[in-house]
């Protein structure tokens, strides 16, 4: 059993979130080592996808670890954006899933994944406008009924936009987050990404959303392409994201923090070791910042 750590602070916020600390994604190649050291971890967040209707082992390592650790769970498949109908089906077994594990939080982006039944396992960017948003508020309402509980939307990374939008994404994603009354996911990287490759001041985006509805954050690493960036998940947090980061641990607060790492995974220490310098980052935003600066954006970078 992991020791039990103590929260450098407890946040108390409107919706209700729990302050869990620093954690790291669940990966199956790091299972094993997680099974056989039970290492000194705040928390995992497991993609919903890899569990939902399985009763195999790893479902099992899934019951052993969150028996242990609190346990979100990260979906890609939910389509909220989509004008395909809802899974209902999907929807029903998410609900299980949630309920047995005990999920501290249910996530999923704001995109679409496909239509006419068709996915195409990709995270499709949204178009910004008034009928957009009065859709997926709708769908996101179904939704937290379904599941008995609020949903975590995720600003995903973006590379293409819809001449059709009307306002930019932070807007669009404040203004859904209030009228369906939802609790956001802020993916710092993805804010970083996607302002490189729409040309939007990524401060601007943080300053946009509403901060008390920020119930954890995302960390990863990109990939730089010349014109573009790449949100990988496959390297260290890049300094221009940890220095945003910085900035969105002020205007929250400090929320729980997670390292996404996907593709070249490095040994599970070296993960959480990533986490570790999130929470010392977070320590140092906290420690040298005042309300003053936050309340007049003063630190924007
Ligand atoms: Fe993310």
């Amino acid at each position: 059993m992991p020791e039990a750590r103590t929260p450098a602070r407890i946040a108390r916020r409107p919706t209700g979130d729990r302050y869990l600390g620093f954690g790291v994604g669940l990966r199956t190649p790091h299972l094993p080592h997680v099974r056989a050291h039970w290492p000194q971890v705040d928390f995992f967040e497991a993609i919903t996808e890899n569990f939902l209707g399985s009763h195999g082992g790893r479902r099992r390592a899934l019951d052993e670890i969150a028996e242990r650790y609190p346990v979100i769970l990260h979906g890609v498949c939910l389509s909220i954006g989509g004008t395909d109908p809802l899974d209902r089906t999907y929807l029903g077994e998410l609900r299980r899933l949630a309920d047995d594990v005990d999920a501290v939080w249910v996530s999923d982006h704001l995109c679409w994944t496909g239509v006419g039944g068709v996915h195409t396992h990709e995270l499709l960017p949204m178009p910004f406008t008034e009928e957009a948003l009065a859709h997926v508020v709708r769908r996101v309402r179904c939704v937290q009924e379904v599941l008995g509980r609020q949903l975590v939307l995720e600003n995903p990374s973006s590379y293409a936009g819809f001449t059709a939008s009307s306002m930019p994404e932070w807007e669009f994603l404040a203004r859904v987050a209030e009228a369906a009354d939802c609790a956001l996911l802020l993916d710092v990287n993805n804010v970083y990404v996607s302002s490189v490759n729409h040309g939007f001041d990524p401060y601007a985006y943080l300053h946009g959303i509403p901060h008390e509805r920020v119930a954890y954050m995302h960390l990863a690493g990109h990939r730089h392409c010349g014109t573009h960036l790449i949100d990988t998940h496959d390297r260290p947090v890049a300094a221009p994201v940890w220095e945003l980061y910085r900035q969105a641990v002020r205007l929250t607060g400090g929320v729980s923090t997670l390292i996404e790492w996907d593709e070249d995974l490095p040994t599970f220490p070296d993960l959480v070791a990533h986490a570790e310098q999130a929470r010392i980052e977070a320590r140092h935003a906290q420690a040298g910042t005042s309300q003053d600066q936050v309340a007049t954006g003063g630190v924007s970078g």
